[in-house]
């Protein structure tokens, strides 16, 4: 009995949790867009780029904790083009000058829920370009089984420190962070995703100096 109502009570507070955090994002959301409006009609002043950009890095915070407070569940699983997904990453990348290197084997076509996937390889890929300076994804695709590995000459991850950067809102190091906005939910997110597909995401040691992020999933 005691043990039933203690599932009941987590139960309940996670579900508070959630409540409450989708609802703060919601009405953020909803200032947000006003200040927007605000920001459209205003006469031009030379801080408006930057105030932009300001609300730009807000509107990404909250979907990321909207998305977090929804969970998984609500896709259905279809097909994922693994190679359309790279070329729109090396296109993206070409756009912006970065160094990023695409590389798959296998069938490039792998059933997941195609969004979340993607979110899940993003939130990764976007890590690396975050935190680093050349980027290197490869894919394998053999037996049943998806393996995707982000690579960067970065920082890393301290091997201690392997655990705590799952957590939600954990950030390692403020000060290597300086300037740069985020909200340390994209790991968990990425867990999250990769642990629904019957699969997970390890970190490691990359060859290029920096981290290697696993992902693994039957597919
Ligand atoms: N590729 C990487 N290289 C070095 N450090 C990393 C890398 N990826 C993650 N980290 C560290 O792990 C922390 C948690 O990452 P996570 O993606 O969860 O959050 P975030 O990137 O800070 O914010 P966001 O919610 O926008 O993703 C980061 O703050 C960073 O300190
Ligand atoms: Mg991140």
């Amino acid at each position: 009995m005691a043990f039933i109502q203690m599932r009941e009570r987590i139960e309940r507070q996670i579900e508070q949790r959630t409540m409450m955090l989708s609802g703060v994002s919601h009405d953020l959301r909803t200032i947000l867009t006003r200040f927007r409006l605000q920001l459209a009609l205003m006469p031009p002043v030379e801080e408006k780029e930057a105030m932009d950009e300001d609300i730009d890095d807000m509107q990404s915070m909250i979907e990321g904790y909207m998305a977090f407070a929804r969970g998984e569940g609500a896709e259905s699983s279809g097909v994922l083009d693994l190679q359309a997904y790279f070329d729109k990453l090396g296109e993206e990348a070409r756009l912006r000058d970065r160094a990023l290197n695409t590389k798959l084997s296998g069938s490039p076509l792998v059933k997941v829920r195609p969004n979340d996937f993607q979110r899940l390889l993003s939130n990764l890929i976007g890590n690396a370009f975050r935190y680093a300076n050349k980027v290197e994804v490869q894919a394998v695709h053999t037996k049943g089984t998806l393996i995707v590995t982000v690579d960067d000459d970065g920082p890393g991850v301290p091997e201690d420190r392997r655990v705590d950067v799952f957590k939600p809102f954990f950030r390692l190091d403020e000060a290597r962070n300086l300037d740069k906005s985020g909200t340390g939910l994209g790991l968990s997110i990425a867990r999250d995703i990769a642990r629904s597909h019957g699969g997970d995401v390890t970190l490691g040691d990359s060859p290029m100096g920096g981290l290697r992020a696993t992902i693994r999933v039957p597919a």
